[in-house]
Formats: structure tokens, sequence, C-alpha cells
């Protein structure tokens, strides 16, 4: 498990694939680029960008791009080990809510979750990101 703040190779690895990932953002509306990219436990590595949509709430963040991508190539049984998200406008862009609790699902809490925040690079396990995510027992 990464420590708070702590990189690797591999995660920097990671973080120029969401990098590149965010080049092919669409976002005419707010031009703000994000790439998101997420390693699974399979070893590939799934990325996705941000798509907006004139019906603004209808955008997808890069997270979630990202994971329907990944879900769609490799199945539902999918396990993400770590994430790497970054922006192209020199930016904070740590994960938005929504994208916490649709990777909870899929993520293992240990997982390393690498992005920009206001003070610079962070990396943080995700279960400090998203320590109470909604899980529905009936
Ligand atoms: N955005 C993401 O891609 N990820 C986030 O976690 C937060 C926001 C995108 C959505 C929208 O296209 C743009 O950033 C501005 O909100």
């Amino acid at each position: 498990m990464a420590l708070t703040n702590e990189s690797s190779p591999a995660l920097d690895d990671l973080l120029k694939q969401a990098i590149q990932a965010a080049q092919n953002s669409y976002s005419p509306y707010s031009h703000f680029r994000v790439g998101a990219a997420l390693k699974l436990t399979s070893g590939e590595i799934v990325t996705g960008t941000n798509v907006e949509n004139v019906s603004y709430g209808l955008t997808i963040c890069a997270e979630r791009s990202a994971l329907v991508a990944a879900v769609s190539r490799f199945g539902p049984d999918i396990r993400i080990e770590s994430v790497a998200v970054a922006n192209l406008n020199q930016a904070a862009s740590p994960p938005c809510g929504a994208c916490r609790q649709v990777l909870a699902e899929f993520v293992l809490p240990s997982a390393p979750v690498i992005f920009p925040a206001a003070d610079g690079q962070r990396v943080m396990p995700f279960t400090d990101l998203l320590p109470l995510a909604f899980d529905m027992k009936l």
C-alpha cells in the first residue's frame, strides 16, 4: 500500500497515461481537460477522459469514463489497484464525489490514488478519499 504522498515509478507511469488520455478530452464548455488511468489487478491499464454535453449535467467525468471502459473491455469482475488523475489546465482536480462513489464499487480500499491537489501532486489510499462509501446491505 502506498503511503500518503508516496509515489513510485509505476504510479508515475500511470500518471503519464492519464495525461495522455486528457488529450482526447471533449470539453468545449468548461475547457477543463481531464484524464484518468486505472491499473487493474490483472495488470491491464484502462484510460478515460471527460466527455461534456450541451446539457451540462449529462457530462461524464474522466474517472467514470475510464471505469465504464474498463468494465466494458474486461467485464464485471475487474478490481482496480491504482488510479491516476490528471488535467491539462495546471489546476487541482481531485476525483469528484460522484466518481469516488462509482470507483468504490471496483477499487481496492488500499489502492493509491494520485491526483493534482491545491497544494501539489498528492497520493492517497482510496479509502482516505471516501471513508464512508454508500453500500446497500438489505
Ligand atoms: N471533471 C472530471 O473529469 N473529473 C472530476 O473528478 C471532476 C470534473 C470534469 C467534468 C467537466 O467536464 C469538467 O471537469 C469541469 O467540471
